[in-house]
C-alpha cells in the first residue's frame, strides 16, 4: 500500500501520494496541489523541495555519505581515475578498459578549439577573473558548434559529451595563460587528461615541461571529489537552463557563472584569502571565530557549513588527508595548512558551530593543495569547474533524456494592488 500525505486547508482535506527513492528518501508529490487547492508551496532556497528524481548521485547529509551511481566516493577516490568517474557519471556504468580507451581517444579528437576563439579571449583584460572569462568562452563554443544536440541520437550526444570534455579543459587553462601573457597551449594527444591540464597550464615553448606523478595523481583525486553533488546551485542552474532546450555549452556556461559565487564554488578561493588574512594577523584564529559568530559581522568562516551535510563532508576528510600527503611529498611547509587545522579544531569544539552542525566542506582544504601545486588562487574555482564538468553533463543529459518540462517556479505576489495610471508630477 503506497503511502500518502494529507493536507487540510480551510477544513477540507486533500491527499497526495508519497514517493520513495531507492535509498528510502520520501517526497510528497504535489504536482496536483494548485489544481486541487488553489494554493502553492513556498520554500526560498529550496531547502525542503526536490526539483527532480535522479539516478546519478546519492548523498546523505546526516551520515556524511556520498555515492556516484552507487559507488562510495571513498572507493572511487582510491581506485578510479577522473575519466573513469566521468564516464560512470555520464553513461551510468564504469567503463571497460576498451570503453575508457575509446572515451579518451574521442575526447582527444575533439580537443582542438577553433582558432577564432582566441579573438574572444583577446578581448578580455589580463585582470579579468578567470571564471568570467571561462563562462564567456564556454558559451562562445556554441558559435563554433551551432548544431544543437539531438539527445535522441546516441552518437550525436556522445560526440557532444566528448567535445565538451575536450574543449572545456583547454579553454579553462587559456584563462590562466591569458592572465599571464603566455602563449595559449594545445591539448597533447600523447598525454592523459589530467597530465594535459598541467601541460596546458604550465608548459612554456622555451623549455620541456616536467610532469610530476604526485601532482597529477593529487589533481586526479581532487577532480573526482568535485565531479558531482546532486542538485547543488550550479547543477540546478545547468538543469534549469537546459530545460528550455538551450544547448549543452550554453547550459554549462550558466553553471560556471553559478559556481563562481563565494557561497558556492567560489568558497575555495575565499578560504585561502581568509587563511592568508588570519596568517597576516598573527594566526589569531580565535578572533576570526568570534567574527564568524557575531551576527553584526558579515564575516563567515569560509569552507565551513553546508546546505545538506550536517556532518563531516566526506570529501573534506579525503582532501585533508591528501593535503598532508601532497605537501609532505612535495616538501612544502605551508603555515596556512597549520592555521586551517587550528581553525578546524577550534570550530569543531565551539558551541556555535556544533549547534548549527557546521563542519568543514569540500572547499576548506582543497585550496591548500592547489596552492602547493602552483595553481594561482583566482584559478581555484576554475579547478572546481573542471572537476564538476562531468556532473553537469550527466545531469543535463538525464534531464533531457527524462523529457523534463521547462523549469518555471511560481511565486507569491506581495507588491502593489491594482492602481490607476497617473503620471507623477
Ligand atoms: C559548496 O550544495 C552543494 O552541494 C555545494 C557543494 C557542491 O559540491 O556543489 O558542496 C559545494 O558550495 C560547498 C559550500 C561552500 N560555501 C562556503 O563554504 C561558504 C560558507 N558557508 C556558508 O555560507 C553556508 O554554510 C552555506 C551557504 C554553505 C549553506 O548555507 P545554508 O544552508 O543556507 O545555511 P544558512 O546560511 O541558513 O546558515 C544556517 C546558520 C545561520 O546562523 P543562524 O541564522 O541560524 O544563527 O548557520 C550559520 C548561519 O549564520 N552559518 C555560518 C556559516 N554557515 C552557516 N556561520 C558562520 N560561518 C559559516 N560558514
Amino acid at each position: 500500500m503506497s503511502k500518502t500525505a494529507i493536507l487540510e486547508i480551510d477544513g477540507k482535506k486533500y491527499e497526495f501520494p508519497v514517493i520513495k527513492g531507492s535509498e528510502n528518501e520520501e517526497a510528497i508529490n504535489i504536482n496536483k496541489l494548485r489544481d486541487l487547492t488553489g494554493a502553492i508551496t513556498i520554500d526560498p532556497g529550496y531547502k525542503n523541495s526536490g526539483s527532480c528524481t535522479s539516478g546519478i548521485t546519492f548523498l546523505d547529509g546526516e551520515l556524511g555519505i556520498l555515492r556516484y551511481r552507487g559507488y562510495a566516493i571513498e572507493d572511487l577516490a582510491d581506485n578510479a581515475n577522473f575519466l573513469e568517474v566521468s564516464y560512470l557519471l555520464i553513461f551510468g556504468e564504469l567503463p571497460t578498459a576498451a570503453q575508457l580507451q575509446q572515451f579518451e581517444t574521442d575526447i582527444r579528437k575533439h580537443s582542438l578549439v577553433n582558432e577564432e576563439m582566441k579573438g574572444i579571449i583577446d578581448g578580455f583584460p589580463k585582470t579579468a577573473h578567470p571564471m568570467g572569462v571561462l563562462a564567456a568562452l564556454t558559451s562562445a563554443l556554441t558559435a563554433f558548434n551551432p548544431k544543437s544536440v539531438n539527445v535522441e541520437n546516441e552518437k550525436e550526444l556522445y560526440q557532444a559529451v566528448c567535445k565538451t570534455m575536450g574543449k572545456f579543459l583547454v579553454i579553462a587553462t587559456w584563462t590562466y595563460r591569458k592572465s599571464m601573457g603566455y602563449p595559449l597551449n594545445y591539448y597533447d594527444n600523447t598525454k592523459g587528461y589530467v597530465e594535459n591540464f598541467m601541460n596546458l597550464m604550465f608548459a612554456l615553448p622555451t623549455e620541456p615541461y616536467k610532469l610530476s606523478s604526485v601532482v597529477t595523481e593529487a589533481l586526479d583525486k581532487l577532480f573526482i571529489l568535485h565531479a558531482d553533488h546532486e542538485q547543488n546551485c550550479s547543477t540546478s542552474t545547468v538543469r534549469m537552463v537546459g530545460s528550455s532546450h538551450a544547448g549543452l555549452f550554453a547550459s554549462i556556461s550558466a553553471g560556471v557563472s553559478a559556481l563562481w559565487g563565494p557561497l558556492h564554488g567560489g568558497a575555495n578561493q575565499a578560504v585561502l584569502e581568509m587563511l592568508e588574512e588570519i596568517h597576516q594577523n598573527g594566526g589569531d584564529t580565535e578572533k576570526y571565530l568570534a567574527k564568524a559568530k557575531d551576527k553584526n559581522d558579515p564575516f563567515r568562516l569560509m569552507g565551513f557549513g553546508h546546505r545538506v551535510y550536517k556532518n563531516f563532508d566526506p570529501r573534506a576528510k579525503i582532501i585533508k588527508k591528501a593535503a598532508n600527503e601532497v605537501l609532505g611529498t612535495l616538501g612544502v611547509d605551508d603555515p596556512i595548512l597549520e592555521i586551517a587545522k587550528k581553525l578546524e579544531a577550534a570550530a569543531l569544539e565551539d558551541e556555535y558551530f556544533k549547534a548549527r552542525n557546521l563542519y568543514p566542506n569540500v572547499d576548506f582544504y582543497s585550496g591548500i593543495i592547489y596552492r602547493a601545486l602552483g595553481i594561482p588562487t583566482d584559478m581555484f574555482t576554475v579547478m572546481f569547474a573542471i572537476g564538476r564538468l562531468p556532473g553537469w553533463i550527466a545531469q543535463w543529459k538525464e534531464m533531457r533524456e527524462n523529457k523534463e518540462p521547462i523549469g518555471r517556479p511560481r511565486q507569491v505576489y506581495t507588491g502593489s494592488p491594482l492602481r490607476e495610471f497617473k503620471k507623477p508630477v
